[in-house]
């Protein structure tokens, strides 16, 4: 495996974010075996920045090319303090559904405490304050902790649900879904979320919340539409019930992540996700909690118009398709 530390930044094109001189150390990516950590991996080494790749013991074989593994067990904290001493910044995120998000938050924030981590990027997920999922309420605690704990040296990135996510069961010629087909949505592109987060982890957005999203809203049926085109084949939809869903796709997974999606997928029914298009938000689209940071005026419209142009490009889910075609 290729490790880059140590090596000089490359110069890069105007929309990326200029590496400080005296930021020299690696930029820790947590879950780079997964399908966000390996994108936000990919765009960190694409700008020939350091990455130390946090990965479970015994998995260090599996980390994305040109990173250096380093074993942390998440749960207990364990290898986390090794992980971040001396690192530049660290992008946090938990395993999908994992009932114990808000435990991992801790010992992020403690350990970010403990070795003076300069900065610290939370990969949360579009509307955490929505109620009714239960996997959005654990990042919504997430997200207080560490900025709790961190302050504005946290950066928050909260996600709409990726593209890439239908590109299988496009590819295969069938969207499945266990929610109505005419629910809209702004998903988006990984590697746009994976270019904002490194632009969050070389020194934008501090202190930010952003909502990351695409710049259309469509429904199921639409995306099926721009996916037939975009593939040049035709590509079907058809919605299932939630109990067809937990009986098949859905039999092998543990109860508490049937459970939590099954919520999900429920509250997709009643209004699917989205967000106003082409506005990728600065602290939640205003509304601000208790003892969070307040918008900055110019600083936060600039994060805002930053973050939706970097998100906003290209006919939505045309893009992630062509590219993995
Ligand atoms: N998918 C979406 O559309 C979307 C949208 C917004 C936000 N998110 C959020 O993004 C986060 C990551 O999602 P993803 O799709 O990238 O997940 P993923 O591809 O399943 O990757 C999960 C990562 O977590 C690791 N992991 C799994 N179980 C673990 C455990 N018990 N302890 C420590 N590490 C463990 C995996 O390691 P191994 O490779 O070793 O299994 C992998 O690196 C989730 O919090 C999700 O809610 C997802």
């Amino acid at each position: 495996m290729d490790a880059v530390d140590g090596q000089a930044p490359l110069p890069r094109g105007e929309e990326q974010v200029e590496v400080g001189a005296q930021d020299t150390g690696p930029v820790v990516v947590v879950g780079a075996t997964g399908k966000t950590g390996r994108a936000v991996a990919a765009a960190l080494v694409a700008r020939r920045v350091p990455v130390r790749a946090a990965v479970r013991p015994g998995r260090e074989p599996a980390a994305p090319v040109g990173t250096t593994p380093v074993a942390v067990a998440l749960v207990a904290g364990v290898g986390l303090e090794a992980a971040l001493e001396g690192a530049r910044a660290a992008y946090h995120l938990a395993p999908n559904m994992h009932p114990d998000e808000v435990g991992m938050a801790r010992w992020v924030a403690d350990v970010a405490g403990a070795t003076d981590l300069p900065r610290l990027v939370f990969h949360s997920v579009l509307h955490p304050e929505d109620v009714r999922m239960p996997h959005h309420r654990r990042k919504a605690e997430a997200e207080v902790v560490l900025r709790e704990a961190r302050g504005d040296l946290v950066t928050v990135l909260r996600p709409a649900a990726y593209h890439q996510n239908l590109v299988g069961p496009a590819r295969a010629g069938m969207l499945s879904v266990p929610y109505s087909l005419d629910a809209p949505f702004t998903n988006v592109d990984l590697d746009d979320v994976a270019q904002v987060a490194a632009d969050a982890l070389l020194g934008a957005h501090p202190g930010a919340t952003l909502d990351l999203a695409g710049p259309q809203v469509l429904t199921t049926r639409q995306m099926t539409e721009e996916a037939a085109a975009a593939l040049g084949r035709p590509v079907s939809d058809r919605r299932v019930t939630v109990a067809q869903w937990l009986a098949g796709p859905g039999a092998g997974l543990d109860e508490q992540a049937r459970h939590d999606l099954a919520a999900m997928f429920t509250a997709y029914d009643h209004g699917g996700s989205w967000v106003t298009p082409a506005c990728s938000r600065g602290c939640s689209g205003g509304r601000r909690r208790p003892g969070w940071p307040a918008c900055h005026g110019l600083d936060r419209a600039r994060a805002r118009a930053r973050a939706a142009r970097d998100v906003g490009r290209g006919p939505a889910g045309s893009r992630a398709l062509r590219a993995s075609s």
